[in-house]
């Protein structure tokens, strides 16, 4: 584990001015233990594709993407939801991180999941889609709280402080059981 446990960020919106990545800035400033926390860009993966792999070097992009990953001690998910589902970028990168076949940058990286929305419903969809993938991936994921946040247009103000105090006080709940998790799952 790096000192102190360096946790990479991935937010599965792209949109400039994404309620999404808000959430994400606000989960960061929440971090109970002062944490590293560090978003990693994800809308400049060229679209997975094997070929890229097996018959020419991958593209610079996927190279460095799976170095960071890598070098992280724990990945946190913040998404929203597309057709009930994952947006194909955060997917998209998700697959980039796991291949080649052997080879899965994300192999035991302990996880866990926010998933966000405008509407009431929460992401569920999205959320529980994701953490599909992440029992393949062998990512040991948090599972309580679970986070579906939401009505979360005005939910995070600018300088990123959650607005409302009882979600802000979830949020710490949520963070603070998540840092527990990773010093839990890094320990062995
Ligand atoms: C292609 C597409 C599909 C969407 N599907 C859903 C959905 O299934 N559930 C939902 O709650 N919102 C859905 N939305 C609305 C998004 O929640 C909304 O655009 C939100 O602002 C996206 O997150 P962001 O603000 O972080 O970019 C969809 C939006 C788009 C563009």
């Amino acid at each position: 584990m790096t000192t102190p446990p360096s946790i990479a960020v991935l937010v599965g919106s792209l949109r400039k001015g994404s309620f999404t990545k808000r959430v994400a800035q606000a989960l960061i400033k929440l971090s109970p233990g002062g944490l590293k926390y560090e978003i990693v860009e994800i809308g400049g993966l060229p679209l997975f594709n094997q070929d890229l792999d097996d018959e020419a070097a991958p593209p610079a992009a996927w190279t460095a993407f799976r170095e960071k990953i890598l070098s992280v001690d724990a990945v946190l998910f913040v998404t929203p939801e597309y057709n009930r589902s994952v947006p194909a970028p955060l997917k998209n990168a998700i697959d980039v991180g796991s291949r080649p076949y052997g080879k899965s940058v994300w192999n035991g990286k302990p996880a866990a999941v926010v998933s966000v929305s405008p509407g009431a419903v929460g992401g569920f969809g999205a959320n529980h889609h994701l953490r599909q993938s992440l029992v393949f991936l062998n990512m040991p994921t948090l599972q309580q709280p679970e986070a579906y946040l939401g009505n979360a247009a005005k939910m995070i103000a600018d300088d990123f402080t959650v607005v409302a105090e009882p979600t802000r006080e979830f949020l710490r709940g949520f963070m603070t059981a998540f840092e527990k998790w990773i010093a839990k799952i890094v320990a062995g």
